[in-house]
């Protein structure tokens, strides 16, 4: 009885607290209003910086960093830095966010696409799309061709974070590894679904390392590689309804 009581609470509060959202718009921060195109051929990334800055500074409880659907947002690399003002950051990706093209990355540091870095309270939810344009990265890969290869980029990395979440998102078509867990605590993830051909080279879908109380769940990881990787300084991790295919599958790499 109890617990239902509870449950009927809680639902309640949600839905007030979704529709104060949409009246009090004053702590949502769409990239729309600064300026994002959402073309697919467009450099969005100044407008999702700007966006992220207002955001991240915004002193009124938790800030939601809006991307709308039906857009598709090419996005140079790019790093969400904190520590925010905000008391927490919703990041909404209802639409696709896109990487460049491997030609078009002449003269940018290729080690990552996507950073998210020093952030407490990081909440990213899709239903949308991560898309890493790998395609032309795999044929370059050092595994295929260790004479002219290409260091290829770490498709998302989560660096230095505390309380994230991630949920309903698909990851899809890294360049290397799609996701990073670096030096982060309190991560939960939730229906992700990660997929890349299976014979695409080293896109793990998630590696992890130095890094504490996780969990995965109810998630699909179908990709070229390890499914998860499971690297030095990690503890308390829990993985439950995984399905992972046609990469490898857990493995776990810590030292022992
Ligand atoms: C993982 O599961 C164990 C056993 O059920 C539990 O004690 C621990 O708190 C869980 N860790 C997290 C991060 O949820």
């Amino acid at each position: 009885m109890d617990i239902i009581f509870s449950i009927v609470v809680l639902l309640s509060l949600q839905r007030i607290g979704h529709a104060r959202s949409i009246i009090d718009s004053t702590n949502v921060f769409s990239v729309d209003a600064y300026g994002a195109v959402g073309d697919g051929k467009t450099d969005d990334s100044q407008a999702f910086l700007k966006a992220w800055k207002d955001a991240c500074g915004s002193k009124d409880g938790v800030s939601t960093l809006s991307i709308p659907s039906g857009k598709t947002f090419l996005l140079k690399p790019i790093t969400f830095s904190g520590p925010c003002q905000a008391a927490g950051i919703h990041v909404q990706i209802l639409g696709t966010i896109q990487a460049p093209q491997q030609s078009e990355w002449s003269g940018v540091d290729p080690d990552m696409w996507i950073m998210f870095r020093e952030i407490s309270g990081l909440n990213l939810e899709g239903p949308g799309t991560i898309d890493g344009s790998g395609s032309q990265w795999w044929p370059k890969s050092c595994k295929h061709s260790p004479k002219a290869c290409l260091q290829a980029p770490t498709q998302l990395v989560m660096m230095g974070c505390s309380h994230i979440q991630m949920s309903h998102l698909k990851l899809v078509n890294s360049p290397r590894n799609h996701l990073s867990i670096a030096s982060c605590d309190n991560v939960v993830m939730n229906d992700l679904t990660i997929t890349a051909p299976g014979d695409s080279p080293n896109t793990d879908g998630i590696d992890i390392s130095n890094s504490k109380s996780i969990v995965l769940s109810n998630s699909i990881i179908a990709t070229g590689d390890d499914c998860v990787a499971i690297n030095s300084g990690t503890s308390d991790l829990n993985i439950t309804g995984v399905a992972c295919g046609p990469g490898h599958g857990i493995r776990n790499l810590q030292s022992k």
